[in-house]
């Protein structure tokens, strides 16, 4: 190893490695498993930007010792970057309107079924050009980074054509060229059924497995496939459908399930090894038992729930069952236009009956878990990449309690 690429981090005030929450695969999270380590000190090879070491500063190895890069952070607390796991944040207009009419005492499924909802937006998106797309999308990455987000997962959705939602694939590509962020593309043609397919929602799935899937997969414009399973959107039969097509053509699975209704899309994440399944608000008591003994990860939408004034996930059954939670904004226009993770904690807290500790590894290990990224990324350990959300406190436990406003 060239020690001239070594830089020492040294002493840090408080350093979250999250090392047990690793080890544990993110499974009944405790205090103890962040790895909380109070006057720490840190080796980064910056040939990699990779973790060398990270311990007590008193226990730094001697061979460390004589590095000349070095940096003081003794007023700072380091936790791993958040990983943002869930969004559909390329798209055009607002959902104001929708948002007047529930305070008006209309629900999302009423608003949608008038054409409005998502409809709206696909509207809106589908009449974008590609160059207003990438920067309203550009603005907002930014917001999420300036919030200690380092990954964020974005699907397409509001196209619903092939021509339009390739334009926002190749938006998402041309965006990761563009930010440090690491973005994680999802083809989400299954988001709705678009207006030219109103009736006939088999013909559309048909369309989406023979020609869509194939065209994206070939092109390497997406790692995930997601599709949004509710009443007078998808069904499980659909859904099933697409999504083998998809593990057919290499593409790794997401499902949003649960959110208004429950009709078994759960399990289908289950049965298809899905990497996640989201929202999950009216999941059934035999789904959270299956959910928990598997390896897929429950990514819950706090965030939604409160704007649509909906309920909140079971998110204390899961995690005391032993499902790896995670916690996302699942930034859109009609549910949660928000940007902000740390405040989906508070919300997590104080709603939904989460621990702090098991809140922090929701937005950092068991969102990188959502992703298939928490070899790389969710703890701050030797070998793992250098992404590091810092902190001007005295303690983690701010990220939670400053209600979304972080320094
Ligand atoms: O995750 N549930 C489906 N998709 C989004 C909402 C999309 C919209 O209303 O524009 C969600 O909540
Ligand atoms: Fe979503």
């Amino acid at each position: 190893m060239n020690q001239e690429s070594l830089v020492l981090y040294d002493p840090i005030f408080q350093c979250l490695t999250l090392a047990g929450v690793a080890a544990k695969e993110g499974r009944h999270v405790t205090t103890e498993d962040l790895g909380i380590i109070e006057n720490a000190a840190m080796v980064v090879d910056t040939e990699n930007t990779r973790i060398i070491w990270v311990g007590k500063s008193k226990d730094l190895p001697t061979q460390y010792q004589g590095i000349v890069n070095r940096y003081t952070c003794e007023t700072e607390v380091w936790i791993p970057e958040l990983v943002e796991c869930h969004t559909h944040l390329v798209f055009a207009g607002d959902r104001s309107h929708d948002f007047s009419q529930r305070a008006a005492g209309k629900t999302y499924a009423e608003i949608a079924a008038e054409g409005g909802g998502i409809l709206t937006t696909l509207s809106h998106t589908r009449n974008a050009s590609f160059e207003t797309l990438f920067e309203t999308a550009q603005h907002e990455i930014e917001r999420f980074q300036k919030l200690g987000v380092g990954t964020i997962e974005i699907k397409s959705g509001y196209g619903l054509s092939l021509e339009s939602e390739l334009k926002i694939l190749h938006c998402i590509k041309a965006l990761q060229q563009n930010t440090s962020v690491q973005l994680v593309p999802t083809f989400m043609p299954a988001h709705a059924i678009p207006p030219e397919f109103k009736g006939r929602a088999d013909d559309y799935v048909k369309l989406i497995c023979e020609e869509w899937i194939p065209e994206v997969a070939k092109a390497e414009l997406a790692s995930y496939f997601d599709v949004f399973i509710e009443e007078g959107y998808f069904s499980v039969p659909q859904a099933e459908l697409l999504c083998l097509k998809a593990i057919d053509h290499g593409l790794h699975i997401k499902i949003h399930a649960d959110q208004f209704k429950s009709l078994g899309g759960t399990s289908l994440a289950v049965k298809l090894g899905a990497h996640s399944v989201d929202h999950l608000d009216n999941i059934t008591a035999s789904d959270i038992q299956l959910l928990s003994r598997s390896n897929t990860v429950a990514v819950l939408c706090p965030g939604a729930s409160l704007f649509t004034g909906t309920s909140y996930a079971p998110a204390r059954q899961l995690i005391d069952q032993g499902a790896r939670v995670a916690l996302t904004t699942d930034f859109n226009p009609g549910t949660c236009p928000s940007r902000n993770l740390p405040l989906m904690t508070t919300i997590a807290c104080a709603q939904m009956k989460m621990t702090v500790a098991e809140s922090i590894a929701a937005i950092t290990y068991n969102a990188a878990a959502a992703l298939g990224l928490e070899k790389e990324i969710g703890s701050l350990e030797a070998g793992k990449q250098f992404r590091v959300c810092q902190l001007k406190a005295q303690s983690y436990e701010v990220l939670p309690y400053y209600f979304g406003e972080l320094e």
